[in-house]
Order: C-alpha cells, then structure tokens, then sequence
C-alpha cells in the first residue's frame, strides 16, 4: 500500500528524530514536499494524496541521505536567503540567515535608484550581492571569487534571477587587480574559523561545506588582515564597507579596518543579539 502525505511526513520525522538530528520537523516536511512534489498547504489540506512509487523511491533516497547528514540545501540543492532563492550545491557555502544582517544594513543605507557599485569579496552563491541588487535595481556589482566552481553557481543563480545583466562575476584572490578607488561599497564574509575548530563542527558543515569557504588559519582572522588595507584602497573615498565576522571577533576585526584607516567603524548584531558585521567608511575627500 502506499504512503500518503501525511504518513510519509510522519514516518520521515520519525527517521529524522531516531537519527539524532536537531529541527527533525521542519527537515522532513521540506524533503517530502521535495519528493513529493507537494506544497505546505498540500500537506496541510490534502493529508490523504497519495505518493507515486517512484515519489516514495527518491524520499527514500532524501532521508537515507540526510541520516548521513547531508545538509538539506545540498539535498534540495537550493536555499532561501533574504528575499530570493539561490542555487547551492557543495562548491559553496550554504548561505546563512546570520549574513542578512550585511543585506539589512546596506539597504538602510543605500540609496533605491542611484547608480552606485558595489563589490562582493567571497561571492560565493551570490547571497550578498544578489539581494542586493534585486533591491537596488540602478545599482551594478562585481563579485569576486577564487573557486571556479563557486562562480559557476553565482553565475546560474544571477541568471535565474534576471540580474545578469547588472553582475560581472570574476575569478581573482581577494581585490588582486582591482583598482584604488573603484567602488561605492565593498561586502565580504570572508572565511573566519580558526582551523582547529573546523574538526568540531556539525558533519554537515565539517563534511559538506567546502573548506575554503570556512578556513579563517590559525586564529580565525588571516583573511582580515588582507581584507582589512585592500578594501580601503578599492573604495572610493566616502565608500561604505561591511564584513561579517564570527560573534567573538569584534575586537580583534574592528581594530584592523581602524588601524587600516577605516572611520565610523561599528559592530552590528545579528537577530541572535551576536556581534556579527562590522561595518565602516572611508574618509572622504578634503574639500
Ligand atoms: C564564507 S564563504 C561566503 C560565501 C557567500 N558570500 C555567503 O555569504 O554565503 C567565503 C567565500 O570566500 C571565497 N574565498 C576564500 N578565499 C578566497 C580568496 N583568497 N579570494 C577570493 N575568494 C576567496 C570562498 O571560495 C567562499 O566562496
């Protein structure tokens, strides 16, 4: 006999529960709406529709992979981040809900129809640079990454949301290239966790994301102290920068970009009250 909506939800929060995996809930009800082509009100309002044989074989599969702990965006191979719907896969990190406290402060900040610049060091998926410019339709982005692999994701996820036209994606190690004075804002969440603490995360970050996407050396901070001189140098004078950092780095992050010669510098908290962006200005000219 075969399952229906609601026993196939169930039984997969059951699986879910037995292997041991935290938010067991919400993980079965996104995998069989996957597998079954089904919605939430589906599951809600037509409990009793019964699933195909080949519907039941791919939940199958689903559920045999996330007790591996896969993460679920690799499963679906797709994440909500702000308002859009990216593209992921294992050659990028899978975007977090901590980054839109970068997206927030910028679309506070930043002005709907002027046409400004922005620079996304690390675009990885796009998360930053694509919410950004699906909010600011006068404004143009580069995004910068040194996977080829991360690009390709970025390029699909700028094309499936129309926003092509306004991004160029390049290959290059941080701003290597880039000219002085050359942006109106510069983003990054750049990778920051220190490298003996990679071994102790979750599997599906240990395991799945990839290690260039994490790796911050030994402290966490190797990636800022580059960052920190070469966002100054990219933007233009008056330019905006915010980089997320981890919820214990605010010192040591916040002294690099003043010591960079950075003004306004502050920390933004995430919605978890963490410390997680910091964000600055470079001087503007004298008049
Ligand atoms: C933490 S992920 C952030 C991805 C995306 N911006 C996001 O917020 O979801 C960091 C990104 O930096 C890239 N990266 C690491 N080292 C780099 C380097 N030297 N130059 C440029 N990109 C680098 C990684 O490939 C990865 O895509």
């Amino acid at each position: 006999m075969s399952l229906n909506l609601l026993q196939a939800w169930q039984g997969a929060k059951k699986r879910l529960e037995a292997a041991g995996l935290a938010g067991p809930v919400i993980d079965a009800r996104l995998l069989v709406e996957a597998a079954a082509d089904a919605t939430r009100a589906d599951i809600v309002g037509d409990p009793y529709r019964a699933l195909t044989p080949e519907q039941e074989a791919k939940l199958e599969d689903f559920l045999s992979r996330r007790e591996h702990r896969e993460p679920v965006s690799h499963i679906l191979g797709r994440k909500g981040f702000w308002k859009i719907m990216l593209n992921v896969n294992s050659d990028v990190l899978t975007p977090r809900p901590d980054t839109e406290t970068v997206v927030e402060w910028v679309l506070r900040d930043f002005p709907d129809h002027a046409a400004w610049s922005v620079l996304d060091l690390g675009v990885g998926s796009g998360a930053i640079l694509l919410s950004i410019l699906s909010e600011r339709p006068a404004a143009k982005g580069l995004g910068v990454d040194v996977s080829e692999e991360a690009l390709a994701v970025a390029r699909d996820n700028a094309a499936n949301l129309g926003l092509a036209s306004r991004v160029a994606l390049l290959r290059g190690d941080w701003t290597t290239g880039l000219g002085d004075d050359s942006f109106d804002l510069v983003v990054s969440n750049p990778p920051y966790i220190a490298s003996d603490v990679i071994e102790t995360l979750e599997p599906e970050v240990r395991d799945h994301e990839p290690r260039l996407a994490l790796e911050g050396g030994a402290d966490g901070l190797d990636h800022y102290r580059v960052l920190a001189p070469e966002i100054l140098r990219v933007l233009k004078p008056g330019g905006r920068f915010a980089v997320e950092i981890g919820y214990d780095q605010k010192a040591a992050v916040e002294a690099l970009f003043r010591a960079a010669g950075a003004t306004d510098v502050q920390t933004l908290k995430d919605l978890g009250d963490r410390d997680r962006v910091v964000a600055g200005a470079k001087k503007p000219l004298e008049t």
